[in-house]
Parts: C-alpha cells; structure tokens; sequence
C-alpha cells in the first residue's frame, strides 16, 4: 500500500467510527503539527536505559524480594491455550513484554485492581489477569482498536482464558476516551501497565495521570522506554528512582510508589 492510499485508508476507516473521531482529530493535528514526538530522544533514551538495565530474573528476586519461575511454566495449560488462540487469529497485532514481571508486580502488590493501555492479543492482560483472579481482582484496559484490520477487534484479548473473563473490563477507546470512563468504576489502582500510545506527548500526558491514580505502595510500569525520552524525562523532573528491565532486546520501566 503506498503512504498516500494507507493515510486515504486511515481515514475513511475512522469516518466509519464516530466513538474514535476525538482520536482522528488528535491525529490529524499531531501529523500537520507534532510529527517528531514519537522518536524524540530515542539516542539518549536506549543509552540511559542500557546503563542501569537489570534482568526480568534480577528484578522479580532482588527487588520484589520472591522466586522466579517464568509465567509460561506456571501457567502450562492456560498458556498452551493462549498460543492456540493466538494462532488461529486471522489478524497480527502488537506482541507481548515480560509476562513474567506482569504477573509479579501484580502478586508483589496484592493487587485487586489494575489498570493497563494497550490489549492487542491480551498477553499483558493475561498475565496480570492470573494473579488478580486469586483475589477476585479486577482489571481495567484500555485499548484503540487496529483502524485498519476489519476483524481486529473481535480478536482483542484473544488469548485471555475464558475462566478469567468475568474479571476483565474492557474499553474500547482511544486512552484520552477510555481513561476518564474506567476512573468513572475506579479511582484508585494497586498497579499500572503502559503499552499503548508510544509518542513522547501521549507517555507524558498519560503517565502523569495514572500516576496519580495509583496507591501508595503500587507498581507503575511502562514497556518500550527505549523508544523515546518520555520514561526518562518524566522520572527525572518528578524524582523517581526506576528499574529498568531488558527484556527480548527492548527495556520496560518499573517504578514502586514510595
Ligand atoms: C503493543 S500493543 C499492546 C500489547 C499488549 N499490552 C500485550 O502485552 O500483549 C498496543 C495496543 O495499544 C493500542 N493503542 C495504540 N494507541 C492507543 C491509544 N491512543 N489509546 C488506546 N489504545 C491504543 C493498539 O491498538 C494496540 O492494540
């Protein structure tokens, strides 16, 4: 597809969702305005984060002070299953992080209630998903569909067990829709994920907001801060002190709310 047919593409594709015209007017806005934000300090970003990196072993037995077992191995069947279902998905969307660390964060917080931007296939959802069903736990998403793959949504979160299902609330909008509704059920949140609007501007506006609905004591957590600057810059001006993880060549940021 050349860019000019993918953009017309785009478009009449949003034309045909009022619920997402909010995020086509953003869009068209930061593409005639912003268009660097989505790289903006990438250099700096991926040196930082490749200085103080640690491992997903080293983070979940040092810092959340438990024993590492990788997700897949305590979750055999149920992830066997997720893989099957991910298979038969006539669509590609978004991969998944570290599970392993999702999983932990949530077990580490006690979490009843999590908050996550960015489903795709629901592996992140997954994995948190098995440690709040223990306790009868929520978890809130966000999730933008995939504009341009007509079947996408009926495949989001396609490879979420359906014993957990009952524990899952999904909205589907863009954030700066979705967020303000899941705030309408909850206020407050044991853990957040960030995976889905990977612009500096988009990290900015909503790390400052889920910041400040998570608990005192809660586990904050971004994927891909090596992409940009946002994760650094936001740390750096508000004084966190955050472990970086690398994992499969890329680095999430976790930050305990002291
Ligand atoms: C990398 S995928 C998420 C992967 C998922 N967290 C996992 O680990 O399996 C990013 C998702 O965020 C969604 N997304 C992108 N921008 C968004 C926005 N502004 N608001 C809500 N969702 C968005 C995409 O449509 C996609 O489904």
């Amino acid at each position: 597809m050349s860019k000019v047919s993918e953009i017309a593409s785009t478009f009449f594709a949003y034309l045909k969702r009022p619920d997402l015209y909010p995020e086509l007017r953003r869009k068209i806005w930061k593409n005639i305005f912003n268009r660097s934000s989505g790289l903006r300090g990438k250099e700096e970003a991926e040196q930082w984060c490749k200085s103080i990196a640690i491992s997903e072993k080293h983070f979940i037995e040092k810092v959340l002070n438990t024993t590492f077992i990788p997700f897949e191995k305590l979750f055999p069947q149920e992830f066997a299953g997720a893989l099957q279902a991910q298979a038969k998905a006539p669509v590609k969307m978004g991969g998944a992080g570290s599970l392993s660390v999702i999983y932990y964060i949530n077990e580490y917080a006690n979490a009843q209630k999590s908050i996550e931007t960015g489903v795709a296939y629901g592996w992140s959802s997954f994995a948190a998903l098995a440690s709040l069903v223990h306790r009868n736990g929520m978890l809130y998403s966000s999730d933008m569909p995939y504009i341009l793959q007509n079947q996408s949504e009926d495949f989001v979160g396609c490879v979420i067990p359906e014993k957990y299902r009952s524990n899952w609330d999904l909205y589907r909008f863009a954030d700066k829709e979705s967020l303000p509704k899941i705030f309408e059920k909850a206020s407050s949140f044991d853990v957040v994920h960030y995976d889905s609007d990977k612009t500096y501007d988009g990290r900015m506006w909503a790390y400052k907001l889920l910041w400040s609905k998570l608990r005192k004591g809660g586990v904050f957590m971004s994927d891909d801060v090596g992409d940009n600057a946002a994760f650094k810059d936001y740390c750096e001006q508000n004084n966190h002190q955050p472990h970086i993880i690398e994992f499969d060549g890329k680095f999430a940021g976790v930050i305990i709310k002291e």
